[in-house]
């Protein structure tokens, strides 16, 4: 089988590593793939939101199944491009992936299946959005309709916070993303992700994982794309998880399907949890970075098998084997991430840390100039371990860590300290 994943981030290398242990793999090509996916793969130049583009390109090079990673090309149709084409794709139509690109959909979805999430109201215009912040109070949510990169969030924990960010996302500050504002009730709890794989009728789930957000140790700090991830996660125990299938999971994809769209691919629940009463924060529709690292550490080679039974539209005779096992990854970026921050910087010492089941570096932004590994991105590399505890896959990944010589770059210390110190569940 001749593969294309569409990436180029952690996520990408760990599944373009899983990938290619399946025998089935004959080729892999990444577009664009980055250094360390390099090592391992072919890359292809390619502007992956481009859908003729993207089947040209499978077309030239004999591609029988893609595997899309992020939500860009997703949201502007380049799987519906590939499957009209004939070609096998793993992820949703742009319709689908509505579920991620917009917040009042989800919620819409969420309403008219009975999902339990966060209530909430819709605005176009600063006025009424303002008045409904007072009259409801702090804790609130403001947050901007569409794709924002992540950063369309605010949770307020007072009133003129919320009224800033109200002003903000009306001012055009996150572009036609903010044209729409979406006030939620604030949900406590602890927070955690639910992977499952839909075929647009069954869903299989694959793993649960816990991410590190903030940019700082003790969970301070700027909030980022993820400075690591640990899987599986404690709070979702077998009943959180059986509650999250019956009330949210499963009513969503018939719901998806009742609408004419159903969802193909990994669908991410972002789950809050309190007093063993799942709630959706937000659904995502792809694999999450750096959660993919540590669901690939632990699914392996079987990877390719499930999403290929997920395209195939077989998942009600696909089963996940799972090990006993626990994985961790550990982000690092460069200083000042997710501010300013250089480029160009050059790491070393990557060839003293073994890489193999057990524990992996997977590369997130680099490149290679002139022969020379440097960093290109915020986040550059992920340390990525398995281990038969949390504490055993942990000390690994810091132990790998400890070999880079990368004096721009840092790391959060304390990834997995929730579940490590039993405040977790
Ligand atoms: P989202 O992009 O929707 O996942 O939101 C980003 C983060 O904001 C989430 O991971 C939560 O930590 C937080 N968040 C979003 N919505 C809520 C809510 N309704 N209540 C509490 N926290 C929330
Ligand atoms: N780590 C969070 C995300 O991928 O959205």
């Amino acid at each position: 089988m001749n593969i294309l994943i569409l990436g180029s981030g952690g996520r990408e290398h760990a599944l373009a590593w899983a990938v290619m242990q399946n025998p089935k793999c004959d080729r892999l090509v990444v577009a664009p793939g980055n250094a360390g996916i390099a090592a391992i793969a072919e890359c292809g130049a390619l502007d992956i939101c481009d859908g003729g583009a993207v089947v040209a390109f499978a077309e030239e090079n004999a591609i029988d199944f893609v595997i899309i990673g992020p939500e860009a090309p997703l949201a502007a149709g380049v799987g519906d491009r590939l499957r009209a084409a004939g070609i096998l794709t793993f992820g949703p139509s742009a319709a689908a992936a509505r579920l991620e690109s917009s917040k009042t959909f989800t919620k819409e979805v969420c309403d008219a299946c009975g999902a339990p999430t966060a209530g909430w109201a819709r605005f176009d215009d600063a006025q009424a959005a303002r008045a409904h912040v007072r009259a409801q109070g702090a804790p609130i949510v403001v947050k901007a309709d569409g794709l924002a990169a992540g950063k369309g969030v605010v949770v307020a924990m007072d009133e003129a916070r919320a009224l800033a960010a109200v002003d903000e996302m009306f001012s055009g500050s996150f572009g036609a993303a903010g044209a729409e504002v979406v006030i939620e009730e604030f949900m406590e709890g602890e927070e955690a992700s639910f992977f499952v794989l839909c075929d647009g009728e069954n869903v299989l789930p694959l793993g649960t994982a816990q991410d590190h957000k903030r940019a700082g140790e003790g969970d301070t700090g700027p909030n980022t794309g993820g400075m690591g991830a640990y899987s599986p996660a404690p709070v979702m125990t077998p009943a959180v998880r059986a509650r999250a299938m019956d009330e949210i999971i499963r009513p969503t994809v018939a719901e998806m399907a009742r609408r004419g769209t159903p969802y193909q691919g990994v669908l991410y629940a972002g789950l809050m949890i309190r007093d063993g009463q799942p709630r959706l924060v937000e659904y995502n529709v792809r694999f999450g970075d750096p959660e993919c690292q540590v669901l690939m550490m632990r699914l392996g080679a079987q990877a390719l098998d499930l999403m290929q039974a997920c395209a195939e539209g077989r998942l009600a005779e696909a089963r996940v084997n799972w090990a006993d096992d626990h994985a961790i990854c550990v982000v690092m970026a460069a200083r000042g991430y997710p501010g300013a921050h250089e480029t160009g910087s050059a790491i070393g010492g990557l060839e003293r840390i073994a890489e193999d089941s057990r524990q992996m570096v997977f590369h997130a932004g680099t490149a290679r100039r002139d022969g020379q590994l440097v960093a290109a991105g915020g986040r550059v590399l992920n340390l990525a371990a398995r281990g038969e505890s949390l504490q055993e896959a942990r000390d690994r990944a810091y132990a790998a860590a400890e070999g880079i010589d990368w004096p721009e770059g840092f790391m959060r210390r304390d990834i997995g300290w929730r579940a490590l110190s039993g405040r977790s569940g």
